[in-house]
């Protein structure tokens, strides 16, 4: 396993290691219209004096794109070396600086190289060499992508991404739920002398989406398409802390949404703020959305537990939706959102919507206005002939088939949250298949014959009767109509 403390990056003309320009991430890929543009992005101790990315369709580049740079705020040091202190601003802040250069006027379905190159004090340092392809037209060649969420550090996520990095993927499809806690700058990246607990070491963020050893193909190569999981707000203590619980300044996204900003280009941050987008890839019409809750308080007791992004049906995000969903030209539409839609477990009894305290006890919460997620979104995707919707926090393998509609958790990438005794979606449902005896990555084809997936299993543990790399689940999602 390939591990980057710093870059390695060379002096222009010497040959010899630079560290003019630290660079605390490989470049990664996003993009919001990725036939015909990219954007690349990349993380930096020092701003720098300048900074681009040259580019082009073979080895001589040649053409240039100017980066813009932002300084990432809201991440951190350890208080101590052995340690955090709980209160994230007790925690020395990190300069972070983010350099983004957005690749403009692409061909579609092409190959194209790039590297980084930075100015630091005078110096020149260029990055190695990558490539990505932009996304075929309407119609155009077949591509695959993958999907993944829930890395948080745990056990087996480099493996099981490394093996999601050799499916030969054109994206990937990201379901939130990036690390534990956002504000820690050593859970995205390695920082020299800040805290990680022993066990997480090399398990970072990017280190783990950044891999190259094997030929694992990711981030560098590949764009993702991301949504926010519960995980991905600012300040983890909502989620336990009656309090802070109830305090809206606490209810942001900014480190993700800066991390990921060419996709959030109005980086609104708090509640009320758009926290969603779409994008169309070839046939495939992409629509990520922001969906997760809260809960310091057990689901029934008042105030009871409440969604950070509305899914009501006037809420600003389903009419954005509804919109979104009716104007689609692609053939296939997929959804991303980190909440399931069906689970097994005991989550999904406490309904999604807004809680109202029971007039006659104070201390109950009830929900009137039942499943939103099930009454809202899921009519919307059935209505305007969306193909599959995939979810994350769950941390299991299951997929279910609902009125022409796939619904897929694949996120049993390094742990697993699945009770034997979990009860079925209070709608009765069961999964069609389940599979949380062992690690596994979901890869999607999309070809002129439709859209199909396979499961492909990616660790030892489990009952051995299908080995690493071996496929255990395939299924057609979208014939050719
Ligand atoms: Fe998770
Ligand atoms: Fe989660």
């Amino acid at each position: 396993m390939r591990k980057f403390f710093l870059a390695l990056l060379f002096v222009v003309g010497s040959g010899l290691p630079a560290f003019a320009a630290r660079a605390y991430t490989e470049p990664y890929l996003v993009s919001l219209t990725p036939s015909t543009e990219m954007n690349v992005c990349w993380l930096l101790a020092e701003a720098g004096e300048g900074a681009w990315v040259e580019f082009g369709e073979t080895e001589t580049l040649g053409r240039k794109a100017e980066a813009r740079v932002y300084e990432v705020k809201g991440l951190r040091t350890s208080a101590k070396p052995d340690g955090y202190d709980p209160e994230p601003e007790k925690n020395p802040e990190l300069k972070v600086f983010q350099r983004i250069a957005t690749l403009k006027g692409l061909k579609p379905g092409t190959e194209y190289r790039y590297r980084t190159v930075v100015v630091e004090g005078g110096k020149t340092t260029e990055g190695p060499v990558y490539s990505f392809r932009t996304a075929p037209v309407a119609g155009g060649s077949p591509f695959r992508f993958i999907l993944l969420s829930d890395l948080q550090q745990k056990k087996q996520i480099l493996e099981t991404v490394s093996m999601a990095g050799r499916q030969n993927a054109d994206f990937i499809l990201y379901a939130g739920d990036f690390q534990n806690t956002p504000w820690k700058a050593a859970e995205w990246f390695p920082v020299e002398g800040s805290f990680i607990a022993p066990e997480e070491k090399g398990r970072e963020w990017f280190t783990a989406m950044q891999q190259t050893a094997n030929g694992a193909k990711l981030l560098q190569y590949i764009p993702i398409f991301p949504c926010p999981g519960n995980h991905e707000a600012d300040d983890q203590r909502i989620w336990t802390d009656k309090q802070l619980a109830q305090d809206s300044s606490k209810k942001t996204l900014s480190i993700y949404m800066q991390l990921f900003r060419p996709l959030y280009p109005d980086q609104e941050h708090g509640q009320g703020g758009t926290h969603w987008y779409s994008a169309d890839y070839g046939d495939l019409h992409i629509v990520s959305l922001s969906l997760f809750r809260w809960h310091p308080w057990s689901g029934f007791e008042a105030p009871g537990w409440i969604l950070f992004d509305d899914i009501s049906p006037e809420s600003p995000q389903v009419r954005w939706l509804e919109e979104d969903l009716k104007n689609k030209t692609s053939r296939f539409t997929w959804v991303v959102q980190h909440w399931h839609m069906l689970n097994r477990g005991a989550e999904v009894w406490v309904p999604m919507s807004r809680p109202v305290i029971y007039p006659v006890s104070p201390d109950v919460a009830m929900y009137p206005l039942g499943d939103h997620c099930w009454n809202v979104l899921r009519p919307l995707y059935e209505k305007y002939g969306v193909n599959a919707v995939n979810f994350g926090h769950s941390h299991v393998y299951e997929r279910y088939l609902i009125n022409g509609v796939n619904y897929i958790e694949a996120a049993t990438i390094g742990n697993n949250y699945r009770g034997e005794d979990d009860p079925l979606h209070f709608s009765g449902n069961a999964p069609i298949v389940e599979q949380n005896q062992h690690r596994s990555v979901l890869v999607v084809s999309v070809t002129s014959e439709g859209m199909s997936a396979e499961a492909v299993r990616a660790s030892e543990d489990g009952d051995g009767a299908v080995k690493v790399g071996e496929v255990f689940d395939s299924f057609v999602i979208a014939p050719l109509k």
